[in-house]
């Protein structure tokens, strides 16, 4: 059999040796619940944490290490952020787009559906950017910060900014999930009050994720047990200021532990694009494929005329390559684009110059 070749970077990442190796050895030598012991290897586990926590609050920008919250992922903090914000603001109307995953539209689109909120969308320009120039009112405001079909980096200071000139008050919520594999996440400089990300999609293990909050301590918890109260006494209790109050139960530790290894080795790629441009201007020279990203995007997304993308997807597959095919959890983008579905080449670090070669070749093979 053939080697693989993963070409689905922005659905997971590959885990570097390191990340393996720092989990493996945390499982080993510093194994132990956090917050909750006084022995030798509960300090060690809750440096570990202190420790990771603080170098994601210094790899997004974030004021402070309070305001990070690890989460198992993306869709977990979209899902728990719209209950942590209606649990404390009155929230009337909420802003998505045409760009958003799944994950980050479809926890206010439940609460539309029960008559809950009204949802107002941002619209797109002709080149399926958000549009800040023409941004609705609304009180929370849902802004993808690269689309993980069409891999475009967006403005979201500007967008923020546009956000804030029509309701002062407004929060706004970035789903980093693919912008932080390719772009620097500055959370101060966007001025968001909540930020996400997946450690997974940047060779983390699954099971973690980020959850920024600016002002973690204004907001009511969504969780509740173990570890975010600081005294019960009968039906009275204080809870914990933040992190903690986010954070109830035990966390996904061994994952945690991998995390700012991952970031580390992650922030040494030089980010593919000349493997990227490569297959991009091979496949623009094929005259059944029909493009949908441009060129400097960090991802390619095409069809095939007259192909169906699951087909496509078998039979790229059974040359032991890895692509993403189907709507990609981003169903509104593809209808905007008058398609179901695409197929989505994405790369990362372990990916080379000799493998993209391999690709075009099976590529072309099968459009020929
Ligand atoms: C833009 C975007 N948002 C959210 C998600 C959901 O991430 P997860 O499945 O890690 O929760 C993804 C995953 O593909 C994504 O690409």
């Amino acid at each position: 059999m053939n080697k693989i070749i993963y070409l689905d970077a922005a659905a997971s990442a590959l885990k570097p040796k390191s990340v393996m190796e720092a989990e493996g050895d945390f499982v080993r030598n510093s194994y132990a619940n956090t917050g909750r012991g006084v022995c030798a290897r509960a300090a060690l586990a809750d440096e570990m944490l202190a420790n990771a926590r603080s170098y994601v609050a210094k790899f997004i920008g974030a004021e402070s290490a309070s305001g990070v919250i690890f989460t198992s992922g993306t869709t977990d903090a979209m899902n728990r952020i719209v209950n942590i914000i209606c649990n404390s603001r009155e929230v009337k109307t909420v802003a998505v787009s045409d760009l958003d995953h799944h994950s980050a539209r479809m926890p206010w689109e439940n609460l539309a559906r029960n008559g809950r909120v009204e949802i107002v969308k941002i619209p797109l320009t002709d080149n399926l950017d958000l549009d800040y120039k023409n941004m609705p009112v609304a009180d929370v405001v849902v802004i993808t910060a690269m689309s993980n079909v069409l891999g475009v980096a967006q403005n979201v200071a500007e967008i923020i900014s546009a956000a804030r000139k029509n309701n002062s008050n407004v929060i706004t919520i970035v789903d980093a999930a693919q912008y932080v594999a390719h772009e620097q996440i500055n959370v101060r400089e966007w001025g968001c009050d909540f930020m996400c990300f997946s450690g997974h999609k940047i060779g983390a293990n699954t099971g973690v994720g980020i959850m920024y909050i600016k002002d973690a301590d204004s907001f009511s918890p969504d969780k509740f047990g173990g570890g975010m109260v600081q005294t019960i006494s009968g039906d009275k209790w204080n809870i914990d200021s933040a992190p903690n109050k986010f954070e109830a139960g035990t966390l996904p530790l061994t994952q945690i532990a991998g995390l700012p290894i991952a970031i580390k080795e992650w922030c040494t790629w030089s980010g593919g694009a000349d493997i990227v441009s490569y297959i991009y201007d091979e496949l623009s020279k094929m005259p059944r494929v029909k493009l949908l990203s441009v060129r400097d995007a960090k991802i390619i997304s095409f069809v095939v005329d007259g192909m169906h993308v699951l087909d496509f997807g078998a039979l790229i597959g059974a040359h032991n390559i890895c692509v993403r095919v189907g709507n990609m959890c981003a169903s509104w983008i593809h209808s905007v684009m008058g398609i179901d579905g695409s197929v989505r080449i994405s790369v990362g670090p372990w990916n080379t110059m000799d493998e993209a070669k391999q690709v075009v070749d099976v590529i072309r093979g099968i459009v020929k």
